[in-house]
């Protein structure tokens, strides 16, 4: 395959500081408070055209002229997470390729390649950070100019942690989760993760919430939450984490139980369960702490994971980071 240009994206996971869930709505979502916070694990994206499956200019571009997504390929240092990266339509990634074909009518044919870090259906979004990398990259390799604004609504089209995923740091979520108001935090907090060696579908967990919780009150920003962000306090922020979708995936997934008392039994200063799950996550520090305070704790709660046998492997990331950037 001939190659002649090339965009590569750099894109972060993200864990949820507050993921307050309402009850199921008539479309079948759910509304939400999400906060949503970007932290240093990344996915990288490279688009490239693929000069071989042009259309002439009689066929047009886009999906009309045929598939615009030449080849999906995917790598990365996830171990046993990588065979669940769905290589064909229906991966969001490619997904996004085709929507925004259609939607600007300038797409030509292209081939994508995930370098995957994120868990793979671990709650840390990482399909959602594909998807919103992949816009990104299309956007400037067909020259479409498009602004922050249109982006993000093709972002909402695909899922609703795409648009987070542009836009990166600290953001509460609305509506579904796509409505996004940035929370700007004067900390910097370090986070310790757990991967499971299995995945959660995120529509199972909604589905076990609606069961176990059918009286679900409308989901509000937690005070507490947004002051301990707002002082940068870690142990405040640590004693604030939570998650409305944790007891489901605890349900689904007993084990996590464990996982999480383990990281807390080691001294991190908060936990849950990352999302949909079934990542844990663990706040190891930051703010104004001195760095060997936090390097204490981290290594006490990885070394905690690593020997109890819960988890498949235990990563380190700092938040809050940039969202979804061309490198
Ligand atoms: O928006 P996204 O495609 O990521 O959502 C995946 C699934 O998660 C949805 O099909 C739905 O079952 C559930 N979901 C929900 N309420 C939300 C977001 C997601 O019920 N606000």
């Amino acid at each position: 395959m001939t190659v002649n240009t090339t965009v590569t994206v750099r894109v972060p996971a993200k864990v949820n500081l507050q993921l307050a869930v309402g009850p199921r709505r008539e479309d079948g979502f759910h509304d939400l408070v999400n906060v949503f916070h970007a932290v240093s694990l990344f996915d990288e994206v490279t688009v490239r055209e693929a000069l071989s499956r042009r259309p002439s200019p009689s066929e047009g571009t886009g999906s009309a002229a045929g598939p615009v997504l030449a080849e999906l390929t995917a790598g990365g240092s996830l171990g046993s997470h990588l065979s669940r990266v769905p290589l064909d339509a229906s991966n969001l990634a490619a997904r996004a390729v085709t929507l925004l074909a259609e939607g600007t009518g300038r797409g030509t044919p292209v081939a994508v390649h995930l370098d995957k870090h994120i868990p793979v259906a671990g709650g840390m979004a990482g399909g959602s950070a594909d998807a919103a990398a992949t816009l990104l990259a299309c956007d400037r390799l067909w020259g479409c100019g498009l602004s922050e604004e249109e982006l993000v609504g093709y972002a909402a089209d695909l899922g609703s942690d795409v648009p987070f995923a542009l836009l990166g740091d600290t953001a509460v979520g609305l509506g579904r989760g796509e409505i996004l108001r940035p929370m700007p935090s004067p900390g910097r907090f370090r986070w310790v993760f757990a991967l499971s060696a299995q995945g959660l579908s995120t529509a199972s967990v909604f589905g076990e919430y609606d069961r176990i919780r059918p009286d679900a009150p409308e989901p509000r920003l937690d005070r507490a939450l947004a002051d301990a962000l707002a002082s940068g306090d870690p142990v405040a922020l640590g004693a604030a984490l939570t998650n409305d979708l944790q007891e489901a995936a605890l349900s689904l997934l007993p084990e996590l139980e464990r996982t999480l008392k383990t990281g807390g039994g080691a001294g991190a200063l908060g936990s849950l369960v990352s999302g949909s799950g079934p990542t844990c996550a663990f706040l190891v520090g930051g703010g104004g702490e001195a760095e060997s305070v936090v390097a204490e704790r981290e290594a006490a709660v990885v070394e905690a994971l690593e020997g109890s046998g819960l988890c498949e492997q235990v990563v380190v990331a700092d938040g809050d980071v940039p969202g979804a950037m061309i490198v």
